[in-house]
């Protein structure tokens, strides 16, 4: 939500652009260029992307770059979950595209390691110093342990090593999702992530998808994410991080709640 929030709250006017799940979620090209127009200062994209799980082809990233220097704006990318590919080669980065593209990244996600909160940015000099002065006033300096582990981490063959992990999960946890959301029939369908740990799925039902998480919240003690939060209602996002118990014992009691919902017709 931050991505939408922060600018706004600086008196920004956001544009926002769908992406299509029957064009494996690439942009909606027509949308995302009327939204991105000479006024735009900043586009900001997510690849691998949450909640999607998509990994954008270099023939959109080559579009959404054009796009960019044509109207003169930052392209900012999340490659946060760069690295978290499930089965498909690494992401490309938006990385030297263009002289106008900002990537920023971190350890809490393909690196699996969120708890140390080290993140950077990578960008035109004058961007970067620019974010620098900003991020002395805000934090004077990183924990002194994290960013110890962080630069172990971030050492080429520790890094490799920590996105086998993740993958190792991944590959081990989509499947029972696999089988878990196929025990919904038509009621649940999902297109399967390409990275990260997230899988978001369409539910066959009228009830808001707030309502749906409520109850799953409340009755069942397990955070999903309505839809509703990501401009999709009718979906859910469900992780798929996590020890295969975890997994496990929190699907069956989202199912405890889909299936009540089914039972409702
Ligand atoms: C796309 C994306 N970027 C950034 C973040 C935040 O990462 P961090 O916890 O390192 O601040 C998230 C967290 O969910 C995310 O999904």
């Amino acid at each position: 939500m931050q991505y939408g929030g922060v600018p706004k709250s600086m008196g920004a006017k956001i544009n926002t652009f769908r992406l299509r799940i029957d064009r494996d979620w690439e942009p909606d090209w027509d949308e995302f260029e009327r939204a991105v127009n000479p006024r735009t200062r900043l586009v900001y994209v997510s690849n691998p992307h949450n909640p999607t799980g998509s990994v954008l082809s270099h023939e959109a990233m080559q579009r959404i770059v054009r796009r960019c220097d044509e109207v003169g704006a930052y392209l900012l990318a999340d490659e946060v979950y760069l690295g978290a590919e499930i089965y498909c080669s690494r992401t490309r980065s938006f990385w030297g595209m263009s002289d106008r593209v900002i990537v920023t990244s971190g350890l809490s996600k393909a690196y699996g390691i969120p708890g140390v909160r080290i993140g950077w940015i990578v960008g035109p000099q004058d961007v970067v110093a620019d974010c620098w002065s900003q991020h002395d006033y805000i934090t004077i300096g990183p924990n002194k342990i994290s960013d110890a582990v962080a630069r172990i981490a971030v050492k080429p063959e520790n890094r490799e090593k920590l996105y086998a992990r993740t993958r190792a999960i991944l590959q081990q946890n989509l499947p029972v999702m696999r089988t878990w959301v196929d025990g919904f029939g038509d009621f649940l369908t999902f297109r399967e992530p390409r990275a990260g740990a997230l899988c978001l799925m369409q539910y066959h039902s009228a009830t808001p998808s707030y309502q749906l998480c409520e109850r799953v919240r409340v009755n069942q003690s397990v955070l999903i994410v309505p839809g509703a939060h990501l401009g999709l209602e009718g979906y859910i996002r469900v992780w798929l991080g996590g020890k295969p118990e975890f997994l496990a014992e929190g699907l069956r009691r989202i199912g405890l709640e889909l299936h009540a919902e089914m039972a409702r017709g």
